[in-house]
């Protein structure tokens, strides 16, 4: 057989114990902002679905569906996609699980910390295996609510070591579905005066999706869209107040935000607020969006359920982590078991085992011959808390040396007569 060495599918990423201090600092700060400040109950749903789910809510057109999408046909031919992202699936289990019932608590707050996956072209903040931790909340139009998710994806930025300084929030509205449609038709009539002008991707989009041309990147077409009318004029009366009230509920909480009127977002599923958060690192390049979301008050009825209106957001976690600081490993072991004599080897491991089960201690030894200088740099480098030294004599007296990695105090105890006292600092 000849060899082959494996490398990881493109745009995916191992996650090494090195990495994990982040990771659990993430967890710990969902648990105490998201769980616990604010009341968000954690969700799970299948890495796949229906590619149905996501082509419907996100929209055919968007890049998410018609470019970014992992689908395929399962054995029983079942058109299937992994997850590109995660309120559809999150809305389908509200729905499915009738969580809009009267037994539970509304608005109903949800969490979910899960892989990703989109084909897109993988850059620095941009991969095809991604982790998102998001909410959704369903079941109250208030604009405390916006207001709330806002200062809570701060709270969390904040709790995992980010400058505040160093984030701004932007905001806009997409209005009700009315006032979007006569934006859409604005938009469609400025455009068209620039057909020559405008790039191929943004002509398809004039056709069947003309407010993505409003974020394009193409060159020319910023030119054109700066001076485009703005959603903002096109908001009826009921979204422009709406959203007004958005912006005094976030001055009531201190939050600063800029609006962007051209900022429209990915998925077609928005309507009313929407909002996205930015950092000004230069470490993501042009991925700097760390988290973004929005009402999305048409969807629980799409997919079967009541109206319900509903809204979310997601952070980026790849991102994050660029930019959260360096997390200092204070793991530390409590004892080391060094064998100075081969012939101690059944002893070691019954020992071990006795220590871990007992005492509930962590403990570490060497399993392969190595020399006393080597288990004793394995000690220190594990930050040993205790070593214990079995050779020749102890295995004849049945007792063993603890020994105090801290302080050098060595003691001696007999093996019938160890307590976990022993390996207290
Ligand atoms: P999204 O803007 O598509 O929204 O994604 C949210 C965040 O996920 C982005 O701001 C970015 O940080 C991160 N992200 C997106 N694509 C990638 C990628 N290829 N590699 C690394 N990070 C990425 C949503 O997904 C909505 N479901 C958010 C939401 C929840 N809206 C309402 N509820």
């Amino acid at each position: 057989m000849t060899e082959k060495q494996y490398q990881k599918p493109k745009g995916t990423a191992d996650i090494l114990p090195v990495n994990q201090p982040k990771w659990q600092q993430i967890q710990t700060a969902a648990n105490k902002i998201f769980s616990h400040q604010y009341g968000f109950g954690k969700i799970e749903t299948p890495v796949f679905e229906n590619f149905e789910l996501f082509s419907r809510s996100a929209g055919e057109t968007s890049d998410v569906v018609s470019k970014e999408m992992y689908d395929f046909y399962d054995k029983g031919d079942r058109r299937i996609a992994l997850r590109p992202e995660g309120t559809a699936g999150v809305v389908r289990a509200y729905v499915e699980n009738k969580l809009y019932g009267p037994e539970y608590e509304k608005p109903v707050n949800l969490y979910y910390l899960e892989s990703m996956y989109r084909y897109e072209r993988p850059q620095s903040g941009r991969l095809r295996e991604f982790h998102q931790l998001g909410v959704e909340s369903f079941g109250s139009d208030s604009t405390k609510l916006d207001a709330t998710q806002i200062s809570m994806v701060l709270d969390f930025f904040e709790e995992v070591g980010l400058n505040r300084n160093q984030l701004m929030v932007s905001i806009n509205s997409l209005g009700n579905s009315q006032s979007r449609d006569n934006y859409r038709q604005t938009l469609i009539e400025y455009l068209n005066q620039y057909k020559d002008k405008l790039s191929t991707d943004s002509l398809t989009r004039l056709e069947n999706n003309p407010l993505r041309i409003l974020d394009s990147k193409d060159p020319d077409d910023i030119e054109i869209v700066k001076n485009a009318p703005s959603i903002l004029d096109s908001l009826d009366e009921e979204s422009r107040i709406r959203f007004e009230q958005v912006q005094a509920d976030l001055q009531n909480l201190n939050i600063p935000y800029q609006i962007d009127s051209n900022l429209v977002r990915g998925l077609d599923y928005y309507n009313h607020t929407i909002f996205e958060i930015v950092s000004d690192s230069k470490e993501l390049g042009s991925a700097s969006t760390i988290a973004g979301g929005g009402r999305y008050n048409g969807m629980v009825q799409d997919f079967g359920g009541p109206e319900t209106p509903a809204i979310g957001f997601a952070i980026g976690l790849e991102r994050l982590l660029t930019l959260m600081p360096e997390v200092e490993n204070k793991d530390t072991l409590d004892v080391y078991i060094v064998k100075a004599d081969e012939q101690a080897d059944d002893l070691i491991m019954s020992l071990g085992y006795k220590l871990r089960k007992q005492f509930n201690l962590s403990v570490q030894m060497d399993y392969n011959n190595r020399s006393l200088k080597s288990q004793f740099k394995s000690a220190d480098r594990l930050k040993a808390k205790f070593t214990i030294i079995i050779g020749n004599d102890e295995l004849a007296s049945n007792s063993i040396s603890i020994k105090n990695m801290d302080s050098g105090q060595q003691i001696q105890v007999s093996l019938h007569d160890i307590k976990k006292e022993n390996f207290e600092v």
